[in-house]
């Protein structure tokens, strides 16, 4: 039962996509198992970049089943265009399978989702606006029952389940939030047209996970978001609606935690976020901008500037234990290039007290002043790299102290956005 965990360790973009169409190939299955279209995930192979939102990155493997499991929820318009986009480029899809019970973000999800960052003024979180709070909250609120794939398979049942859910959701637009109320037909019209696409893809998908599993088939379990963007475990309120943590997999999925026997937390070897929320190593000055212009830190889903820091060690070692680590993949480690020193957060200092791992009190984290640890720097380029010997020494030591903060050994460190610029270890 080689089921293996893909996750994030830090606030997202950590390079899950290129890790993941890496493994894939060797992989009968990568499943998705939470989040939507809020991901942004880059495959580069043969100079060809692809960005995928709600699709596995292991769909560019026609031999590996890609599947969007139950803990996801699903953009029919979103997934149409990312399907049309992909076979345009010779990408068939013809392995990819969509959950019958992957809850669906309509279009009214997605107003929402605007109008309550609107709402929340100055505290707004920086959302991707794409409807995916609004919709895990109609998941978990039952009232009405909010729309599953499985009711996409039927123009009579999709129109009367949307007209339930707008005498609802009307109100709310209407009085909390001022707005011009929706028409059913104008919200069936809008996402008709994307039905006949993504209808053949919905599928009984636990029992082919299933299948995998008792044939001893490599399963992957692609994240999305990151540890730290986690609705329980990240820095509310300023996290997604979901659990991109490793026991999300599980929940997300269908299997249990005994059939995962690997979990490769991706970490990217400085840190970055994109919307609100505290980041103790942000750096708001020369070397950040530096970072975000060597690392092309713009992000994927939104294209917002992505903000940028050194490496958080604290957040490393709590992330490491938070899913129960077994590796680590080392991401964009060629951006340190050509730097004089290196840091490395290695402690917290609130208020006084020395911290090693984040906080439980959130609040707490407001105050956090990171304790750097000062690395030399190297001065070549090492996006040729392919083995550790090609790595220069001041490198692999930075790599050496990841390992020690993270408590696991290394799986691999990438060294450019190519499939082959990655030395595995
Ligand atoms: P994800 O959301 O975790 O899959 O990450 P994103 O795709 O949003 O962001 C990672 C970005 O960095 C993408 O543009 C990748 O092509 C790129 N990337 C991944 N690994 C490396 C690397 O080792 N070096 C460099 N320079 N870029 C990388
Ligand atoms: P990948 O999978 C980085 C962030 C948003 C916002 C917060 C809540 O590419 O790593 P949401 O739309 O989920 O309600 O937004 O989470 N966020 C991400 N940041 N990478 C992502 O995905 C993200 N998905 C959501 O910027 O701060
Ligand atoms: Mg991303």
């Amino acid at each position: 039962m080689p089921a293996t965990v893909i996750v994030g360790a830090q606030w997202g973009d950590e390079g899950k996509g290129k890790i993941t169409d890496i493994l894939a190939e060797r992989a009968s299955a990568v499943i998705r198992y939470q989040g939507g279209s809020n991901a942004g995930h880059t495959v580069v192979v043969n100079g060809n970049e692809f960005k995928l939102h709600l699709i596995p990155s292991g769909i560019l493997h026609p031999d590996t089943t890609c599947i969007m499991a139950a803990g996801t929820i699903i953009d029919p318009i979103c997934l149409r265009d990312e399907i049309e986009g992909l076979r345009e480029r010779g990408v068939s899809c013809d392995n990819l399978r969509v959950s019958v019970n992957a809850h669906v973000i309509m279009p009214y999800h997605i107003l929402l989702d605007g109008l309550q960052e609107e709402a929340r003024g100055r505290s707004s979180i920086g959302t991707t606006r794409r409807g995916i709070g609004p919709t895990y909250t109609d998941k978990t609120a039952r009232m009405p029952r909010s729309i599953r794939m499985a009711d996409l398979m039927d123009d009579d049942v999709l129109r009367a389940l949307i007209a339930d859910q707008l005498e609802h959701k009307n109100i709310i637009i209407e009085r909390c939030y001022g707005h011009e109320p929706l028409d059913p037909d104008a919200v069936f019209a809008e996402i008709a047209p994307a039905l006949p696409v993504v209808r053949p893809f919905v599928a009984d998908v636990r029992s082919m996970v299933r299948e995998a599993l008792a044939n001893d088939e490599t399963v992957l379990l692609e994240g999305a978001q990151g540890t730290f963007l986690d609705l329980d475990y990240g820095t509310y309120p300023y996290v997604t609606s979901s659990h991109p943590v490793a026991g999300g997999a599980c929940l997300g999925t269908a299997i249990g935690p005994t059939e995962i026997d690997a979990v490769i937390a991706v970490v990217k070897a400085y840190t970055t976020r994109v919307g609100a929320g505290s980041f103790p190593t942000e750096l708001e000055d020369e070397v950040g901008n530096g970072l975000r212009e060597r690392g092309s830190e713009y992000g994927t889903t939104t294209g917002r500037p992505r903000r940028c820091g050194w490496l958080d060690g604290v957040a490393l070692r709590t992330a490491a234990e938070l899913n129960g680590a077994t590796a680590i993949a080392v991401t964009k480690l060629d951006v340190l290039d050509g730097l004089d020193t290196v840091r490395i957060a290695v402690a917290y200092d609130i208020n006084g007290k020395r911290h090693e791992r984040m906080p439980e009190d959130l609040d707490a984290l407001a105050d956090a002043q990171p304790v750097y640890e000062e690395l030399p720097g190297w001065q070549q380029s090492i996006c040729e790299a392919r083995t550790l010997a090609d790595l220069p020494e001041q490198a692999r030591a930075y790599i050496d102290r990841m390992e020690e903060l993270a408590g696991c050994a290394v799986w691999g460190v990438s060294v450019g956005p190519s499939r082959d610029q990655t030395v595995l270890l």
